[in-house]
């Protein structure tokens, strides 16, 4: 097989695994309250590239599992995403009315049910880290922890506080780049090193996949602010064009968009050196990089 269809091929089969482990996860759309659990099925289950789940277990297959070992985390990471894209999109926030592909949750469900199925999503990611197996030195405990700090208030919230913050405030660069390593980075960073975790990795795997998630994180939101100006919302599967009309603190508004491309692929090539101690077990990775970098949507 050519390298690209192989690789389309290995992203296919793993958002199906990933699908399979999520749909027996979360609780049944029948189950009371029925609209909040139609709700979360809903925006869980509305098409994303599952991204993070990936990166979780081919992180995990980097660090030498071959097995299912990851899938809890990679599950939990999905949750809290699925989470953050929900109330993103909530009307005191970006007021996005698309989201892949589908109207929004709130469009659907009214705010109160989306507010209330990001909150049970979150608290849903916590109870399947916890079902992850101690893996060395790196307990489900110790999991759950990573996985908190990285929501919490010093990261994801956080960098989503500072993005509101930052409309129309005229940032610098320093204050922007911390904006994108808080509400995203920081979250793909975690799905590797929880993959790690969960593979029982060393010390040293953990700093490389930790280098590698910092710098293809940040090129990932940088891809997202250059597509939201270049791309259709059909593509996206979410409204275009909302980050200028909002006067959003972007890459492409900060520094240009020829600049901003540069800069994702700059920091591509560093988180693909970053792999190097990993040996070709991280293959898999630096493919994803590659892709994150030229994707359309
Ligand atoms: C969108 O993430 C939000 C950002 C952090 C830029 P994705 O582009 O991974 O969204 P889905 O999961 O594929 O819908
Ligand atoms: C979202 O960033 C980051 C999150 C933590 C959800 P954006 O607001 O740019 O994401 P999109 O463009 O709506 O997907
Ligand atoms: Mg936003
Ligand atoms: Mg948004
Ligand atoms: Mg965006």
């Amino acid at each position: 097989m050519k390298p690209e269809k192989d690789f389309k091929a290995y992203t296919a089969a793993q958002q199906k695994r990933i699908n399979e482990a999520l749909r027996g996860l979360l609780p049944r759309a029948s189950c009371r309250p029925r609209t909040l659990h139609e709700s979360m099925r809903y925006s869980v289950f509305a098409g994303g590239k599952r991204l993070r789940p990936i990166l979780c277990l081919a992180a995990a297959e980097a660090c030498g599992s071959s097995d299912n070992r990851a899938m809890p985390a990679a599950c939990a990471v999905e949750c809290v995403h699925t989470y953050s894209l929900i109330h993103d999109d909530l009307p005191c926030m970006d007021d996005d009315d698309l989201r892949r592909g589908k109207p929004t949750n709130h469009k659907v469900y009214g705010e109160a049910v989306a507010v209330l199925a990001g909150d049970a999503l979150l608290a849903l990611a916590f109870e399947l880290i916890s079902q992850s197996k101690p893996a060395g030195k790196h307990t489900a405990g110790k999991m759950a922890q990573e996985l908190a700090l990285t929501a919490g208030s010093k990261h994801l919230v956080g960098g989503q506080v500072m993005d509101m913050e930052g409309e129309g405030a005229g940032l610098s660069a320093r204050q922007l780049r911390f904006i994108h390593e808080s509400k995203t980075a920081a979250l793909l960073t975690c799905s590797l090193r929880l993959g790690a975790m969960a593979a029982g990795a060393s010390q040293g795997k953990m700093d490389s996949l930790s280098q590698f998630g910092k710098s293809t994180g940040l090129a990932f939101q940088i891809i997202d602010d250059i597509l939201d100006i270049t791309q259709s919302s059909e593509k996206l599967g979410k409204s275009a064009g909302k980050d200028l009309a909002t006067e959003k603190a972007t890459y492409p508004a900060v520094h240009g968009l020829e600049k901003s491309r540069r800069e994702a692929a700059r920091l591509t090539a560093d988180a693909i050196a970053a792999l190097k101690p990993l040996g070709s077990k991280a293959s898999r990775l630096r493919e994803i990089a590659g892709y994150l970098l030229d994707r359309e949507y």
